[in-house]
């Protein structure tokens, strides 16, 4: 049966539709002057389809096939290229031709012939480290890409030493030292409790294990870390065997489940994880965690329940207090809940964080768009100690994707450099990737580059000079 994605009742229509190709655009049309100090890649990751999902899929924008975009900058000129990540899972299907992978993380709802094929649709996150390109899913290990053509390596288990079956989209690298923070959880399989964390070092070898047992199913989409602790949240967006085979994709909101957060001493055992206990809250991603004396605090965007709006919050752990609790503040009420910031302070004390973002008294979304694309759509930088805010509003019927830090060659002042953010743009049917001053928001765009088609609503992206990258052997490919 030909491809058909008419009527699916969940399924994006408009501008979030499938795209279905990979594409290359040499010098890429750009409005304005990309500073030539801007020379490396910018890396974005999509779920696209290339098959249509089962009818209960709801979980639309995190189950497709993973797809990398990059946009690789030098001397004012951009060249993209976007591909789709050649998984043994969609490869399978393009070779049935028809969707054979059920509802999201739940293998109940496969094809009995992929049993033994891996789930990831490596769609989630991108992060070079250890000489290797390693695009996420949290469900699976990571797959590798080459940097600059982003042909398909496979899949990675970091020389068999990472013995865990799943590797979280959200690893973090420690600044200090060059070392990868990564975890697992479900870290057995599917509905076990056991959290795995590793480091890595810069070499991509594994030198550090832990092994936790989470204190309830829940989700465990990202962490935190300080120079001296790992923080492990727990939110409770949580999961059964009944609901799996049931036929459900693996997450239920539950309310009445707290927040566990775990903080582990990155010196000490897995015996030494301290968990503290607060009221349920909807978040999936964490700003950056300090080390402030006896305390340790964290800053992320958060709901109280699953459907209020996103604060950006601190909560504070007191590590000498006896009391299992912690404190709540709200640091700002801007709702952007993709926060990021400038990696080389990720750990240590920082103050700004860059935000895709919006007023909070606009229009509605654009049909098929996703929650975040009404009103006035602004790239913001917030100061966490302040509170304040400097935006630079983009114009027009458009929404933001997440925004990218990407720090100015040869500075080391926190925040000096630019913000990378996709644009989707309702009007013209395609994208664009913007880029603002980091320092200087109010001066609006420097530079817009124009794809001439659209780029769905993406995950999650990463900058990376070319210093740190292989040297370039594609030029004119
Ligand atoms: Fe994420």
């Amino acid at each position: 049966m030909a491809v058909d994605f008419r009527g699916h009742p969940m399924f994006p229509q408009g501008f979030n539709s499938p795209t279905r190709f990979d594409a290359d655009v040499y010098d890429c049309e750009v409005w304005g002057q990309i500073p030539t100090d801007i020379h490396g890649t910018f890396y974005r990751m999509q779920c696209d389809f290339d098959y249509r999902p089962p009818p209960n899929e709801w979980m639309t924008g995190f189950n497709g096939d993973g797809h990398v975009s990059r946009f690789r900058f030098a001397n004012g000129s951009v060249d993209y290229k976007g591909r789709y990540v050649r998984t043994a899972r969609l490869m399978a299907e393009r070779k049935a031709r028809r969707r054979l992978f059920g509802v999201y993380r739940n293998p109940f709802t496969d094809d009995p012939s992929v049993a033994h094929i891996n789930r990831s649709a490596a769609n989630t996150h991108i992060y070079w480290h250890g000489g290797k390109m390693l695009v996420l899913k949290e469900d699976s290990l990571p797959y590798t890409v080459d940097p600059h053509t982003l042909e398909t390596q496979g899949d990675w288990n970091f020389h068999g030493k990472y013995t865990a079956q799943t590797m979280s989209a959200h690893p973090k690298i420690d600044p200090v030292t060059g070392e990868m923070i990564a975890y697992g959880y479900q870290a057995k399989g599917i509905l076990t409790k056991d959290i795995a964390v590793y480091i890595i070092d810069p070499q991509g070898r594994v030198t550090k294990e832990w092994w936790l047992t989470s204190p309830y199913l829940g989700i465990i989409h990202d962490i935190a870390i300080t120079q001296k602790h790992i923080i492990i949240p727990v939110i409770a967006r949580t999961t059964s065997l009944a609901r799996l085979k049931s036929g459900q994709p693996m997450w239920e909101w539950d309310g009445s489940l707290p927040t566990m957060v775990g903080i582990l001493p990155r010196d000490g055992e897995a015996k030494d994880v301290r968990w503290f206990k607060g009221p349920s809250r909807n978040t999936l991603h964490f700003l950056n965690a300090t080390d402030r004396g006896s305390t340790v605090t964290m800053e992320l965007p958060t709901s109280s329940g699953e459907r209020d709006p996103s604060q950006i919050r601190r909560w504070t752990f007191d590590l000498n207090s006896k009391s299992d609790g912690f404190q709540e503040d709200v640091v700002s009420t801007t709702p952007g809940f993709l926060p990021r910031m400038d990696d080389r302070h990720l750990s240590l004390d920082y103050r700004y964080a860059f935000i895709s973002s919006r007023d909070n008294q606009g229009a509605p979304p654009a049909p098929g768009a996703g929650p975040m694309s009404g009103g006035t759509q602004v790239v913001q930088r917030l100061d966490v100690r302040t509170g304040k805010i400097d935006e630079c509003p983009i114009a027009g019927k458009v929404a933001l994707q997440e925004s990218c830090f990407v720090p100015r060659a040869n500075s080391r002042e926190e925040g000096d450099g630019y913000v990378m953010t996709v644009v989707s743009n309702f009007d013209s049917m395609s994208s664009d990737l913007i880029i603002t001053d980091a320092q200087h928001l109010d001066d609006g765009v420097i530079a817009t580059v124009k794809l001439p088609f659209r780029l769905r609503s993406g995950t999650h992206t990463n900058w990376y000079p070319q210093s740190v990258l292989p040297p370039i052997k594609d030029e004119l490919s």
